[in-house]
């Protein structure tokens, strides 16, 4: 068995690593791929493996993240690292290749000076911990000396043929609607949207805000709450249009053709209680509706009663996963 650092050329093979050992449950492609791991801003090419046999058949893979560049407010958490993603045959060849890769992964972190490591949960992750139903996952992590958490973080999904407005909330925003608006964010609203962005939401929503006006072409699937001329809300869109592969649409394979996400979501904390939180939502999952989704996930959240209310139900559970070095 050896280690080497990824090469250009083994991307297929990766994919078909991946594929084999969560592609059911997370069905990774070439565009995701590249997007979180191989473009992403806080990718290192040294921190990047793949094991094979003696015949050149990948084992495993595994990546590792530093921050690059400041997440927002968060900055560049110069004590954390990550462990974005380990895959492996299942089998004891590829149990034993996973270990190594840990161990690899763990090594790099350390003499980058991290004193923490997460499992999930980096810049452009693919997973916010590790998923319940990964098992084998959970015992390599915790044999290399992780605890996992019993805190569970979830996706959701909800079939959007029956979806509408109800008509409760139609009501209240138009009881509101003097003092309230929530409508497409235009590019003439980016600047006000960067700044409640940056006073309620500084670190990583504030950068992943910023990061996907940068490659979108519209910011339009971003909807807003206002309140006269300030944004006092945002929620994220994604659908099949989408420049960026948003979490909420990473599995989209799973979703269908006709698929769609939403989140983050937030509000201003001066504004909530007023019943705007779930009008956002809703206006959100109606959006997505009209672009063409038939199914749709919200990701990462803790939050299901929120999301329950409109018939959203729980897809995915991850754990916290996370060491000391
Ligand atoms: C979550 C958030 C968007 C909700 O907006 P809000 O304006 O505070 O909530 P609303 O007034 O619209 O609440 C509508 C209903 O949802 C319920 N609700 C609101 N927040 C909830 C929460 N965190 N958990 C469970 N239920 C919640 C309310 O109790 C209310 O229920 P009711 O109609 O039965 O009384 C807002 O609190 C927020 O921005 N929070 C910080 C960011 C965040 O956590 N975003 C979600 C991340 S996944």
């Amino acid at each position: 068995m050896q280690i080497r650092l990824l090469r250009a050329g083994d991307e297929p093979a990766v994919l078909t690593l991946w594929d084999r050992c969560m592609g059911e449950q997370f069905p990774l492609d070439s565009a995701l791929f590249e997007q979180n791991v191989l473009r992403d801003a806080h990718f290192d090419p040294e921190a990047v493996w793949v094991a094979e046999d003696n015949g050149g058949n990948l084992l495993a893979y595994a990546h590792a993240k530093v921050c690059r560049e400041p997440l927002g407010s968060a900055g560049m958490m110069p004590e954390q690292g990550w462990i974005g993603a380990l895959a492996f045959l299942p089998n004891e060849e590829g149990l034993q290749a996973a270990r190594l890769l840990l161990q690899t992964a763990l090594e790099w972190l350390k003499a980058k000076g991290r004193k923490r490591v997460n499992y999930g949960s980096d810049p452009a992750h693919f997973f916010p911990g590790v998923p319940t139903e990964q098992t084998l996952h959970q015992q390599l992590l915790r044999e290399a000396g992780f605890t996992i958490g019993e805190h569970v973080a979830v996706d959701l999904v909800r079939e959007l043929a029956d979806y509408r407005v109800p008509e409760e909330v139609e009501a209240n925003l138009q009881r509101l609607h003097e003092e309230y608006a929530i409508r497409s964010c235009t590019p003439d609203d980016v600047p006000a949207l960067l700044r409640f962005l940056q006073q309620e939401f500084p670190g990583r929503w504030y950068y992943e805000t910023a990061k996907r006006l940068e490659v979108e072409d519209t910011p339009r699937d971003i909807l807003i709450l206002t309140h006269g001329d300030e944004v006092v809300g945002f929620c994220h869109t994604f659908h099949r249009g989408s420049k960026r592969i948003g979490p909420s649409i990473y599995w989209r394979k799973l979703l269908g053709e006709a698929y769609g996400g939403l989140g983050p979501i937030g509000l201003a904390g001066s504004t909530r209680g007023k019943g705007l939180g779930l009008a956002l939502l809703c206006k959100g999952v109606e959006y997505v509706k009209q672009q063409g989704a038939q199914r749709m996930a919200i990701d990462w959240t803790d939050l299901v009663d929120f999301y329950g209310k409109i018939g959203f139900r729980v897809w995915k559970r991850y754990h916290p996963a996370s060491r000391r070095i």
